[in-house]
């Protein structure tokens, strides 16, 4: 941008996980339809890690959907400018040396993609919380499917507006195939496999 200069900082996101912390800041991105159990599996997650004295931070449609992204809506364009700014944030959290989870639709590939470059792919590890619609639709925890389903909401993801499901993920959960705490065992499994925390 013009006239905006960066600042060279002296201290570095090694120097900030270097503090006690012994984690690695990284982002768990959750992606999965509404009603699939995103938040459910997250808590579990973020629970786990916090009883294990590791710095975690949740962000969801409570903190951002109802904060910094309260004028956006659910078309094609509005999800997208939803998932980047959920991105740098989750970019500064990181940096931060935090373990960062966020539990968001994020339907579309391309927004995924661009999730993954802007927070650094060494850092975001991609987990499809994969539960048919059919279930989703029979739990509809929030009523919202039926409400999509009588028409009173446009552009509902599964319904009339498409979930791109990822054809790739670092960790796929079939929710129907094992319980939330398992799942977010599994996760933090991985985070310890893979070095971003140690756990013995
Ligand atoms: S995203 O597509 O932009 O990633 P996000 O995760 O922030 O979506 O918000 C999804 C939540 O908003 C759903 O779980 C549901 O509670 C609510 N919601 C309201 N309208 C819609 C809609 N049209 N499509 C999907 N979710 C909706």
């Amino acid at each position: 941008m013009k006239n905006i200069i960066p600042h060279p900082h002296k201290i570095t996101k090694k120097d900030r996980e270097k503090i006690k912390k012994g984690q690695k800041g990284c982002v768990l991105w959750f992606t999965g339809l509404s009603g699939c159990g995103k938040s459910t599996i997250a808590n579990e997650v973020e629970y786990i890690l916090n009883q294990k004295g590791f710095h975690t931070y949740l962000l969801d449609g409570d903190n951002i959907r109802e904060g910094i992204n309260k004028d956006l809506n659910f078309s094609k364009e509005d999800r997208k400018e939803n998932i980047r700014r959920i991105s740098e944030i989750a970019k500064l959290f990181t940096d931060a040396g935090i373990i960062t989870i966020t539990a968001f639709i994020s339907p579309f590939t391309e927004d995924r993609k661009s999730a993954k470059s802007i927070i650094g792919e060494e850092n975001f590890i991609e987990i499809f919380i994969d539960t048919p619609i059919e279930i989703c639709i029979k739990r509809d925890p929030k009523g919202l499917y039926k409400k999509a389903l009588d028409g009173e909401i446009k552009d509902f993801t599964g319904i009339d507006s498409p979930y791109e499901a990822p054809t790739n993920p670092d960790i796929h959960i079939k929710t129907d195939k094992e319980s939330p705490k398992e799942s977010a065992y599994k996760i933090v499994s991985y985070l310890n496999e893979k070095g971003f925390i140690d756990v013995k």
